[in-house]
């Protein structure tokens, strides 16, 4: 975990960013010597991150207007993105439990689809927050992010305190550190470097709290050759080049058989069904 400090070298950013320092626990420097250490930077251009020793230098923020992903979001659809096959085109509201910089909530929230996004950490959050709140004020996005909701917080605590289910709660904890990682997209490598992996014990518990708490079904990204996460079999799964979406049906989900069978008509093997066995030894 870096130690970042809060800086700016904007005057009129100052109270903004001794506030920020205070929120986040972090220590503030302004204006003076451009340090050259871990960094939340606050100016007119947003709030950037830096961190030097993992050769990150280049600042840092959440853009959703960047071309990549505004090209992206502008040709999806529910038939193109593996994303959109499995949340479901009859599913309205996602609950994001594992938000990170939200650029899988954003792809979803161009489909149409309306999206709470949680995120338990602080300094990850205000990142996230700070590209929102920009993206609130180009007229394109702004439709878009108006479907956005983001709540900082430990979506286990979060869910437990839910009164109304979102019909689909969508994972996409970190996956395990390859040797690829080293190699993997810089806020993928800024992600890993402040949050790292997570223990076994708190995937169990995350997965176990979203498949209670999801109206209709519980989807999980994970690396296309991995396990399904907690080794729990998914109901049937979409498989990209590189990553591979698990789908868990709520028990008394009515779609269950018709999602299967249709996964199956497009070529998608529902991986395995849920059989109940007897076990004769109990009869
Ligand atoms: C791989 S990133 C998600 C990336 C995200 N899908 C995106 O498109 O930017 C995983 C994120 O989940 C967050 N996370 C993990 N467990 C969480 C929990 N129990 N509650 C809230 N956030 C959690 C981590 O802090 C991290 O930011």
């Amino acid at each position: 975990m870096p130690c970042l400090t809060v800086y700016t070298d904007a005057p009129n950013y100052c109270d903004a960013a001794k506030q920020l320092a205070q929120q986040l626990n972090l220590p503030f420097l302004s204006k003076g010597t451009y340090p050259a250490d871990d960094l939340l930077c606050l100016n007119e251009s947003g709030l950037f991150i830096t961190i030097q020793r993992q050769q990150i230098a280049k600042p840092f923020r959440v853009d959703f207007s960047e071309t990549t992903l505004l090209q992206r979001a502008k040709k999806a659809t529910p038939y193109n993105e593996l994303i959109a096959k499995a949340i479901g085109k009859n599913n309205k509201s996602v609950l994001d439990a594992t938000a990170g910089f939200g650029y899988d909530a954003f792809l979803l929230a161009s489909l149409g689809y309306s999206i709470t996004l949680v995120e338990q950490s602080l300094i990850v959050s205000a990142l996230l927050a700070d590209g929102l709140n920009r993206a609130k004020q180009n007229k394109t996005l702004e439709p878009i992010i108006q479907r956005m909701r983001l709540i900082t917080n430990n979506s286990i605590d979060y869910l437990n305190t839910l009164t109304s289910k979102p019909d689909v709660i969508y994972l996409d904890p970190m996956f395990p550190v390859s040797k690829k990682t080293a190699k993997s997209k810089k806020e993928m490598q800024i992600l890993q470097s402040l949050i790292g992996g997570s223990q076994e014990s708190h995937l169990h518990l995350l997965l176990k709290s979203a498949r209670q708490c999801a109206k209709n079904r519980v989807v999980v990204k994970r690396p296309r050759i991995s396990k399904p996460l907690c080794d729990i079999t998914p109901s049937f799964s979409f498989n990209g080049k590189a990553i591979r979406f698990d789908v868990y049906l709520h028990h008394s989900d009515k779609m269950q058989n018709t999602s299967m069978k249709q996964a199956s008509r497009r070529g998608i093997t529902p991986s395995h069904p849920q059989f109940s066995i007897p076990n004769p030894q109990s009869s």
